[in-house]
């Protein structure tokens, strides 16, 4: 139990909570659509490694009706993801079955497999990328894995670059990259 305490309070410090903001989501899905066969109502499985607050995969799931995972290391942000989407589920009886398929774990997301995962998304830092080479070596070949922000250095031997979203909304550059699996 220590030990789990000591672990989340480092990955915290490696990549602290911040949310990808929601005008960058629609850029971020179309793409998805138009450049990588993301399909409405279909099989695919999304995941978000280090899900916060669960914004991702509540836009994966309303907006596309496919299985949307969330992985979060603290609980008190997975709480606050459950609470979003009951109260979605309330206010929102069209969207409810999309809305259950939703999963969210409480994990680790060093130690999770990617096997069977169509798209990955990541916000994350590149300081701490560096830890990420043996959990993107599980990802399926073919998976796509979508890095908001920043690009994923030294994967090379596991992902294969494919495109680069600029989004353009602000002053400040804020860019997308997709990669994938090899
Ligand atoms: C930059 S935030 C991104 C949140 C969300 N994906 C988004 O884009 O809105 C990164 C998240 O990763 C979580 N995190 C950090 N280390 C983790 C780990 N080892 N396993 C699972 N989640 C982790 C943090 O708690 C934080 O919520």
């Amino acid at each position: 139990m220590y030990k789990k305490k000591i672990n989340r309070f480092y990955s915290q410090i490696d990549l602290p909570f911040q949310e990808t903001k929601q005008v960058y989501l629609e850029d971020i899905f179309k793409t998805l659509e138009r450049e990588f066969n993301l399909r409405k109502n279909s099989k695919q499985f999304f995941l978000d490694l280090g899900s916060g607050t669960g914004q991702v995969i509540i836009y994966s799931a309303i907006n596309y009706e496919i299985r949307s995972i969330g992985i979060e290391i603290d609980p008190i942000l997975i709480k606050e993801a459950k609470k979003s989407i009951r109260l979605l589920k309330e206010n929102n009886i069209s969207k409810r079955k999309a809305l259950h398929k939703i999963t969210l774990l409480l994990g680790d997301f060093y130690s999770h497999n990617l096997k069977n995962y169509d798209f990955i998304y990541i916000y994350s830092l590149p300081t701490m990328q560096k830890y990420l080479k043996h959990v993107f070596q599980t990802a399926k070949s073919r998976a796509i894995v979508i890095s908001h922000m920043y690009q994923l250095k030294g994967l090379t031997e596991y992902l294969e670059f494919r495109f680069k979203l600029d989004h353009n909304k602000e002053i400040q550059e804020v860019s997308t990259f997709f990669y994938r699996k090899i």
